[in-house]
């Protein structure tokens, strides 16, 4: 492991949270007193590797000005889009302007990931450090996983050694990531995480083993869940 390089940060927070069905998106809902994405962005505010974090929003969001961090000045906003691919490549045009090297790391984190720990994170760091792709914080698959047929039934068993879980952040270098997702978009791709961009780009990411509570908030119980563990 070599030291924890600098990097820079994009938190897509452009989501509707359609799965939350609450009156406002998740990233925007309490918990334990303050917002999901206040808690988000702690994690990485006050990193001393950290160069410059951007929160990329919707043109329309309401709740943003009226959360303490808006003001800020470590935190800068971006422009976010239809998919989520476009509200990180939002951010990235926004770290451009702020001073980013092709070369420097660039990590996303999804707003809705707000138990994120600093032990994780830096552990991400120190293991991509000297990477020539970069990678992805990952948890292996805990239960026997099934094939179904369409009539509902299971086809086979598959092999869950070779399956994980693709979680935030993701660490990619700042020109590799904007090229791939640029590229992908391009092509009509379906590109759900960084990865995928960087995938089809021809390159292989890391998968660095992380704490499977660094869940992301989809649906309701995820986040009543996450409210019980905290008060205990
Ligand atoms: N996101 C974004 N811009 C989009 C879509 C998603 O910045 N156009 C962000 C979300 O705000 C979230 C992260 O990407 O922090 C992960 O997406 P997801 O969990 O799918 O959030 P939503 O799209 O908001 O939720 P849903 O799919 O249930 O509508
Ligand atoms: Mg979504």
């Amino acid at each position: 492991m070599s030291a924890a390089p600098y990097f820079w940060v994009v938190i897509p927070a452009a989501g509707v949270g359609s799965r939350m069905r609450a009156d406002r998106p998740k990233q925007y809902l309490q918990l334990a007193g303050r917002s999901i994405l206040e808690h988000t962005l702690d994690c990485f505010i006050g990193h001393p590797g950290l160069r410059g974090l951007v929160v990329s929003l919707a043109g329309d969001d309401p709740y943003w000005p009226s959360l303490r961090c808006a003001s800020d000045p470590r935190i800068q906003r971006a422009d976010g889009g239809v998919e989520r691919a476009d509200s990180v490549l939002g951010g990235l045009r926004t770290l451009n302007e702020l001073g980013a090297d092709t070369d420097d790391w660039v990590l996303v984190h999804d707003a809705a990931r707000p138990n994120l720990m600093r032990s994780d994170l830096d552990k991400l760091l120190a293991e991509l450090a000297t990477d020539p792709v970069g990678g992805l914080l990952a948890v292996p698959v805990r239960d026997t996983l099934k094939r179904a047929g369409s009539d509902g039934r299971v086809r086979e068993t598959i092999d869950r050694s070779v399956i994980w879980q693709a979680y935030t952040p993701q660490m990619f270098r700042f020109g590799a990531l904007q090229n791939a997702l640029a590229g992908a978009l391009a092509a009509e791709v379906a590109i759900t995480d960084e990865a995928s961009a960087i995938e089809w780009a021809g390159q292989s990411p890391r998968l660095i083993e992380g704490r499977a509570d660094n869940l992301k908030i989809t649906r309701p119980e995820d986040l009543q869940w996450l409210e019980q563990r905290w008060k205990s």
